[in-house]
């Protein structure tokens, strides 16, 4: 126990979290997982054993549970804390605005108190490209002003600003926000990956279910959009690459005070149909698909700069689509042999 460097993971059950703990435990730290299970599964915690060896100390708590955070916190003395814990589908954020605020909101005050009464004063926060304004001009860079579109986006907002303000008000505190653009892929392994409870929100899961015939076909929302064939396209990141960023930017919040946004995606856009040609060249899968109408509140065109993640965090994705394409139909196919 002593002289190790715990990490408070909270939702870290789920699809980022758990390769997220891959990474920490691979970099020599040790994660400790707080998460309800509301969008995870009880079973990462063994497949995160057979990936990593390590029985990862694991409490299935809420994080609004402030005794449950003080027992963990007495318990674990964490170097600093990674914020994954929050709902995250835009849709139904827009239908159910205030659990949105309750939860996502709610947990983040939690952790802060009890993080500062602990003297943990570092945190990694897992926030959004939603915080981006529609019609920004792509790539999308950490100083554009920002205005949000759905409740989700506005609670990752909200959070942002109350990791900025606990920063100005104690200069101990060091906060690194890494907006997320589209993570997808999964382990090399195939044995953990993005496993959406229901009908998949999001276009790999979904492309991954069509292609292994539990689905019918790809709907895609629209073929209107001003890009490159009419469908969306959005800045698609590796989830081992996105996790191996959330390293690094501990390193980054142990050296430095203070709050900074980052983006964590890779600065190159695919669209729909480029993602969908890319998935049958990876994989030799058939994707059948549809052209229906807009999903609403979808923009044409998310993109990240890279810039100031490569500049402050030395990171710089190394996984292409076609790699995201494999490791995300590796782990559909194990799901279901
Ligand atoms: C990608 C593209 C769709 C499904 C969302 C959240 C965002 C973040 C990532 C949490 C778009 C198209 C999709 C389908 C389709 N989550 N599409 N048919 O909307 O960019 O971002 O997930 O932080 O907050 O908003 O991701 O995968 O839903 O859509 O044509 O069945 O695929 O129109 O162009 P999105 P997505």
């Amino acid at each position: 126990m002593e002289n190790t460097k715990y990490v408070l993971v909270t939702g870290g059950a789920g699809f980022i979290g758990s390769h997220t703990c891959v990474e920490l435990i691979e970099s020599g730290y040790m994660p400790v997982i707080i998460d309800n299970l509301s969008n995870s599964k009880i079973e990462s915690l063994a497949r995160l054993k057979k990936i990593t060896g390590v029985d990862i100390p694991f409490y299935q708590e809420d994080v609004r549970n402030r005794e449950a955070l003080d027992m963990i916190l007495d318990k674990y003395p964490c170097v600093a804390a990674i914020h994954f814990a929050g709902y995250k589908a835009v849709g139904e954020s827009v239908a159910k605005p205030i659990e949105y605020y309750q939860n996502n909101l709610g947990c983040t005050l939690t952790l802060c108190e009890a993080l500062t009464a602990h003297n943990v004063k570092r945190v990694v926060f897992s926030s959004s490209a939603t915080v981006y304004r529609e019609g920004d001009e792509v790539p999308l860079k950490e100083e554009y002003e920002l205005g949000c579109t759905n409740p989700y986006g506005w609670t990752k907002y909200m959070s942002e600003q109350m990791f900025r303000d606990l920063c100005v008000a104690d200069k101990e505190w060091s906060a690194v926000l890494l907006r997320y653009f589209n993570p997808i892929g999964a382990h090399k392994s195939g044995i953990i990956g993005e496993e959406p409870n229901g009908i998949p929100n999001n276009l790999m899961p979904y492309v991954a279910k069509v292609a292994n015939g539990e689905l019918k076909e790809l709907r895609v929302f629209g073929n209107d959009y001003d890009t490159v064939d009419g469908t969306g396209v959005r800045d698609y990141i590796h989830v081992v690459d996105l996790a191996k960023a959330h390293v690094l930017a501990i390193g980054y919040a142990c050296e430095n005070t203070g709050a900074v946004a980052i983006n964590v995606g890779t600065g190159r856009g695919y669209s729909v149909l480029e993602v969908v040609a890319a998935f049958e060249k990876a994989t030799g899968q058939a994707v059948p698909y549809a052209i229906v109408d807009r999903r609403p509140g979808d923009l044409a065109e998310v993109v990240a700069s890279p810039e100031k993640a490569s500049a402050l965090l030395g990171f710089k994705a190394q996984y292409g689509i076609d790699d995201m394409c494999e490791d995300a139909w590796r782990f559909e196919h194990n799901l279901n042999k």
